[in-house]
């Protein structure tokens, strides 16, 4: 989705500002631009549809020099991908780039064009430019005509201006779409993401909502929601934040399908020891909201909430916790109820997540006992208005499409359930420590399912030439079959649908014939002989079938079934070793039919608008 790099420079900016846009190309948009102030008074702007290259080549023939700049990459909202939708938006010697979405805009953009404003593209981000022009000669600063303007925007933004005329500073704010300023010496920045600027600093300082900074080349003045001066923590980021290269591998999705057994293990780090599961990251008082809750409620949006539907099963039938999980773009505009003593998990890879952060505002003020969230990125918006945290150390996601967030997702809530259902008897000691041993192994048991790699590859062209395919699973693999779907969907554009295995004849029976693949999730548990009498009916009507099994489960390939056979694991550990194959599968099948499998066409990888 938009990303925003600006600069306060001792140097030439340009540079930097493109490079940052390269970092931030992992989560999807159809043009890029960049302003730089060249004189004070001049600004020099160059915008391209397409890629950050194509930028970059515009810049390399005709450069920009100036120490102050602001550069973004679009992922179209309000108009198409163009030229002139293209950020950053002039007006007069006013620039800006915002990403989020402006609500109030058409209403803005009337009341600018009466005043004689003329506009030139089809963005709302176009009225943020023209608003600030229009306040700035009636206020002492540029950061008053911005406080001025925001005043009057409905949505959300996080935006950077400058004012060509005193190209010593920019001005940024904050509401809904995150904001990060990076410390130099002698020179500052700013970025939606800090693994733009990873280059220049590692020294950050995150706004709040409703923040409002003015940066020059030396000092910052952040301002909160009240205009009063207000100090925010400045972070380290840590060594492992910046692993943006591909490591050998072809994509990024590759390289972090086959991260997942170190990003296992480091999310298991420090919260299991020989026999027991300890989670000392988590505060007493968070612990004790956990033990205490008489109902879970999870919500999330897509992968994510896949791993939320994954915990429903765990936590009632290993917990014996109820557990509702939903859609947050749902939950967020559904009048709920809220159970009592309710505890609210959100799971998000990014912890920007447009309707997942609106939904945990609306439950903190609806009164659920306590809210925590389960995600990846240190302070994101999600981990910093959460009550409680757990980070699931997957390290840093680029391929749009999720992987190793979702495993990681998976072992994260693992430890959480055997936690409550240790504190409620339903675990005894014995089986504690059977399943700790377990989880020590589970780096190397997904390494050893990862080995089977050369097994899907021959498999994908089967799939290349379908238009549909068909996943089913039965008991907590269902919403792993859903996950296998949406992997599938996403980067090889194949339309696919999950079934829970139970519901095949209550309609997408109909479906089946030689040219829809059908994938089936069967290790070898309680649900096998149902799903044994599923798999009879998709063969009697001439559907390919593609089983992927435990051996003990028995299957055979023949004519009509390819059995592709994985290791035997603890029943618990098993959603997380079907889910690899699923991933190499998708991955597979993208491949031969040469999607751009990082960002897949449309998506964005962090979602920061609804
Ligand atoms: C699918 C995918 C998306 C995300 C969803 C939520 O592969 O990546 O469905 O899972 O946009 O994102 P987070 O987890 O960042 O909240």
């Amino acid at each position: 989705m938009c990303g925003i790099v600006a600069a306060v420079a001792q140097r030439d900016c340009a540079e930097i500002l493109i490079e940052g846009l390269r970092r931030l190309e992992y989560r999807g948009y159809d043009s890029a631009g960049i302003t730089v102030v060249e004189r004070a008074g001049e600004m020099c702007r160059h915008r391209q549809v397409g890629k950050v290259e194509m930028l970059a080549s515009a810049l390399a023939a005709a450069p920009l020099h100036g120490g102050t700049g602001i550069a973004h990459t679009r992922w179209a909202t309000h108009g198409e991908p163009s030229e002139a939708n293209a950020h950053p938006h002039h007006s007069s010697h006013i620039a800006v780039v915002h990403n989020g979405i402006i609500e109030n805009h058409e209403q803005l953009r009337e009341e600018l064009q009466a005043k004689g404003y003329h506009f030139v593209s089809q963005t709302d981000t176009e009225v943020i430019a023209h608003l600030i022009a229009d306040l700035h000669p009636q206020s002492d600063s540029l950061t008053q005509a911005v406080q001025q303007a925001v005043a009057r925007l409905q949505g959300a933004y996080g935006m950077v201006v400058l004012d060509a005329k005193n190209p010593d500073e920019i001005v940024v704010a904050r509401s809904g779409s995150p904001i990060v300023i990076g410390l130099g010496l002698g020179e500052n920045f700013v970025a939606s993401d800090q693994l733009a600027l990873l280059p220049v600093t590692r020294r950050f300082i995150y706004l709040e909502e409703g923040d409002i900074a003015t940066i020059n080349r030396r000092d910052i003045t952040i301002y909160d929601q009240q205009g009063a001066v207000i100090t925010r923590d400045e972070v380290e980021a840590s060594g492992q934040t910046d692993s943006a290269d591909k490591g050998g591998f072809r994509h990024y999705m590759e390289k972090e399908i086959h991260e997942q057994p170190e990003a296992v293990a480091n999310t298991l780090a420090g919260r299991l020891d020989a026999n027991h599961i300890g989670l000392d990251t988590l505060s007493p008082d968070a612990k004790k909201a956990l033990l205490a809750a008489e109902h879970i409620q999870i919500i999330a949006c897509g992968t994510s909430y896949n791993a939320g539907l994954v915990a429903r099963y765990w936590f009632e039938s290993i917990a014996g916790v109820s557990c509702d999980v939903e859609i947050a773009s749902e939950f967020r505009y559904r009048d709920f109820v809220v159970r009592p003593n309710s505890l609210l998990i959100t799971l998000s890879q990014s912890g920007e997540t447009a309707d997942t952060l609106a939904a945990l505002r609306l439950a903190k003020a609806k009164g659920y006992m306590a809210a925590l969230s389960i995600c990846n990125v240190p302070g994101s918006s999600l981990v910093r208005e959460s009550d409680m945290h757990l980070m699931t150390r997957a390290g840093a996601e680029i391929g749009v499409a999720s992987t190793k967030a979702f495993t990681t997702q998976l072992a994260l809530l693992l430890l959480l359930v055997t936690l409550v259902a240790r504190d409620k008897a339903r675990l005894s000691p014995a089986q504690e420590q059977q399943l700790v041993e377990q989880l020590h192994r589970l780096p190397e048991l997904l390494k050893q399912v990862l080995a089977i790699a050369p097994q899907i590859t021959a498999l994908a062209p089967d799939f290349a030439d379908k238009h549909h395919a068909l996943f089913l699973g039965r008991g907590e693999f269902y919403p792993i079959a859903v996950e296998a779907a949406l992997k599938l969907k996403e980067i090889s554009y194949i339309h696919a649908e999950a079934y829970a295995a139970g519901e095949l004849k209550h309609g997408p029976l109909a479906l089946v014939d030689s040219d829809m693949p059908v994938i089936v999730i069967a290790p070898n548990n309680e649900l096998l002989e149902k799903l044994k009498s599923n798999i009879e009916e998709v063969r009697a009507r001439g559907g390919q079938l593609y089983v992927f099994a435990n051996e003990s489960a028995g299957f055979v390939s023949d004519e009509g079934m390819t059995v592709v056979t994985l290791p035997d694991c603890d029943a618990m550990l098993a959603p997380l070793v079907y889910t690899l194959p699923m991933q190499l599968l998708a991955y597979d099948v993208a491949l031969i039919k040469g999607t751009d499998v990082d960002q897949p066409r449309n998506l964005a990888k962090s979602v920061t608008v609804e």
